[in-house]
């Protein structure tokens, strides 16, 4: 099929499985309609850097879905007299009209009409925020995009008749299209995104949920600290961007694919040793990739080495099965299983505090994925 995207003037051809997420016998209602969804953030073990257009990785990543980090959103759908040619609407962030959220916002309306052609009938009220504190540093594009994929979905669901599967795939597959790790936070414990051969269901249009997880990855805990809440020097679509000439980016993606093919059964198994090995290699790798791009750029603070030093020591002398991974910037994720919490807090408070900007750290674990509030 093609689809004629009128406000960029091009033309998109959709693959067949790509047309079977374009809404169905979705005709516009005349009534106002207001939803509201929550998305938590995620955090990857298997790390997604690099990609193709429409957004599909390079190589099949894995993530934890957190609990706390959310963004909740609220969408409120009006009518218009006649249909646009793009998709018509505002968005009010934390109380204020943010039109610095604009551009990234058409460009994923661009992408997802094709999709949801009968939203050029309405306008848009999008109204958001966030529960962890505001230019953190922690990414926020993955729970604000699930988030408002859920809404956009939720009016799907009322046009043309849904089942829970395919909207949660489709939540998936749009939220995608705003940001790729976003395609990760609509269920948990964990979601993996990408085609993969030890994955049956697995896909590059959007996320699955990892099966049979053992019962001490379920509640893990990830204490976020905040090592640096500025202004990250190079976005992540640029870091994606570098990968395309990058001299190490097919052994890169080769080796992620590896990881996890490895870490599937350790997830398993419930093997902490192993675990951890992987989970730092991929946030060291990640970071690597970075520091070997041409422009080059390092996204890690000192602070971020005095943090993952003083774990490397803490985990020697207790033996405590604590980790840290990174995601593209340079706050820390410190990874520990809930039965080991109090232990793991008291070492953050006396030894890891005193790296972050103003001792500030969020207190996440692993949850289960977007809802209504
Ligand atoms: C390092 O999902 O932020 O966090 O698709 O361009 O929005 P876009 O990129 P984004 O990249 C995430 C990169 C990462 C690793 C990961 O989450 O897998």
């Amino acid at each position: 099929m093609i689809s004629v995207n009128f406000e960029n003037l091009k033309i998109v051809y959709l693959s067949d499985m790509e047309q079977n997420f374009v809404a169905k016998n979705a005709h516009p209602i005349k009534d106002n309609f207001i939803t509201r969804w929550q998305a938590p953030s995620n955090i990857a073990l298997i790390k997604y850097w690099g990609k193709t257009t429409p957004q599909l990785p390079k190589n099949a990543s894995l993530s934890f879905t957190l609990t706390h980090a959310v963004t909740q959103t609220q969408v409120e759908f009006k009518p218009l007299e006649n249909p646009t040619e793009k998709v018509t609407f505002s968005i009010i962030f934390e109380g204020e009209e943010k039109s610095s959220f604009r551009p990234k916002l058409e460009d994923f309306f661009a992408n997802i009409l094709p999709y949801q052609p009968f939203l050029a009938h309405y306008k848009l009220t999008i109204t958001s925020q966030n529960t962890f504190p505001h230019s953190s540093g922690i990414a926020s594009s993955a729970s604000s995009m699930s988030a408002l994929a859920a809404c956009l979905v939720d009016l799907e669901s009322q046009l043309s008749s849904l089942s829970e599967e395919e909207k949660i795939n489709k939540i998936s597959f749009l939220a995608r299209l705003g940001s790729g790790s976003a395609c990760r936070s609509t269920q948990g414990p964990m979601m993996a995104w990408g085609t993969h051969d030890s994955l049956s269901n697995s896909t590059d249009l959007f996320a699955v949920t990892a099966a049979n997880i053992h019962p001490v990855f379920t509640d893990f805990c990830d204490a976020i600290l905040l090592i640096d809440k500025g202004q990250k020097q190079v976005s992540s679509t640029l870091g994606h961007k570098l990968m395309h000439q990058h001299p190490y980016a097919e052994q890169r993606f080769a080796q992620a694919n590896d990881h996890l093919a490895e870490l599937l059964p350790i997830l398993q198994q419930g093997d902490l040793d192993a675990f951890i090995s992987i989970v730092e290699k991929e946030a060291l790798h990640l970071h690597a990739m970075m520091m070997t791009s041409d422009p080059y750029f390092i996204l890690m603070q000192p602070n971020t080495l005095s943090v993952i030093n003083k774990i490397w020591t803490f985990r020697k002398e207790t033996g405590i099965p604590v980790c840290f991974t990174l995601d593209a910037g340079a706050n820390v994720h410190v990874l520990y299983p809930n039965n080991v919490a109090e232990a793991v807090n008291q070492f953050i408070e006396a030894e890891l505090l005193q790296f972050c900007q103003n001792r500030q750290c969020v207190h996440d674990k692993v949850g289960t994925g977007i809802k209504k509030y």
